[in-house]
């Protein structure tokens, strides 16, 4: 049977661990050619697939980065890179609150724009941000990090907007609790048992599940969702 990805190419950022490694790696099973991205010299890509180093914190090496990216021309972007640092409002430090800005949102706008042309040239593309449940609700000291989700959210909307008559479908996946790096690190493992007992579904979610969600978003039977958030939370954000 013929893969639903055959003959796509795509980027993935932040593919070297988490969900954007899962993401790579369904993308790459599904049969796309897979470029990931990672902060160090020297990764990886699944299925054999290109890997390229960009930090996007560094502002110069990303506007350079989005220059290789359009080049590169990818047929699928997904933004998935990002980064979280709680505080206290009142402990906000302005250089975390910028970085954060930075890595979560202006570097998914420069790949954003460098990919649109190549896309629209093509007749079509699919472009899938990964926002949070932080980016629908919040909470207490995430303020930063909501911030910069909802940003995404309404970035991606007003992209969709201009972009759905050139057949580019664009948009966020919003993920709940996901044992990750990223969750182990800002909640340690009791932080883990206690989020997973509020959840509905009594269990965080695995980037796996993400990663098929964001498959069938950028894949051949998604023809009509655009301009979406679509939550994964295991029902979190309803209770
Ligand atoms: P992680 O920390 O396990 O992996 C993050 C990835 O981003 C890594 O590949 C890393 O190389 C890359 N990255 C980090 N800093 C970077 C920088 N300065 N420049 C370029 N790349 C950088 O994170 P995780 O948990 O896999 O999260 C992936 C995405 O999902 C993020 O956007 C995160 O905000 C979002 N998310 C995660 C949730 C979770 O529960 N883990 C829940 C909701 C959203």
């Amino acid at each position: 049977m013929t893969q639903p990805l055959s003959g796509k190419s795509a980027l993935v950022t932040g593919g070297t661990r988490g969900i954007g490694r899962a993401i790579a790696e369904r993308l790459a099973a599904d049969g796309a050619r897979v470029t990931v991205t990672g902060t160090r010299p020297g990764g990886d890509a699944p299925g054999g697939g290109a890997y390229l180093a960009c930090d996007f914190l560094d502002v110069r090496a990303t506007a350079a980065f989005a220059e290789d990216v359009a080049r590169l021309d990818p047929d699928i972007l997904v933004n998935n890179a990002g980064i979280n640092r709680i505080a206290p409002f009142a402990e906000i430090d302005p250089a975390d609150f910028a970085a954060i800005q930075q890595v979560n949102v202006t570097a998914p706008m420069m790949l954003c724009r460098a990919v649109v042309p190549g896309m629209r040239a093509r007749g079509g593309g699919r472009i899938v941000n990964i926002a949070s449940i932080w980016g629908v609700i919040s909470k207490a000291q995430r303020a930063s990090y909501s911030a910069s989700k909802f940003a995404v959210d309404g970035m991606t909307k007003a992209l969709a907007a201009e972009v759905a008559a050139d057949g580019i479908l664009a948009n966020c996946v919003a993920p709940g609790f996901i044992d990750t790096e990223m969750t182990r690190t800002v909640l340690g493992e009791a932080g883990m048992a206690e989020l997973a007992a509020q959840v509905p579904m009594k269990r965080v979610g695995k980037p796996a599940e993400i990663a098929a969600l964001v498959a069938w978003l950028t894949g051949p039977e998604n023809t009509y969702i655009s301009g979406q958030t679509i939550v994964i939370d295991g029902g979190f954000t309803n209770v």
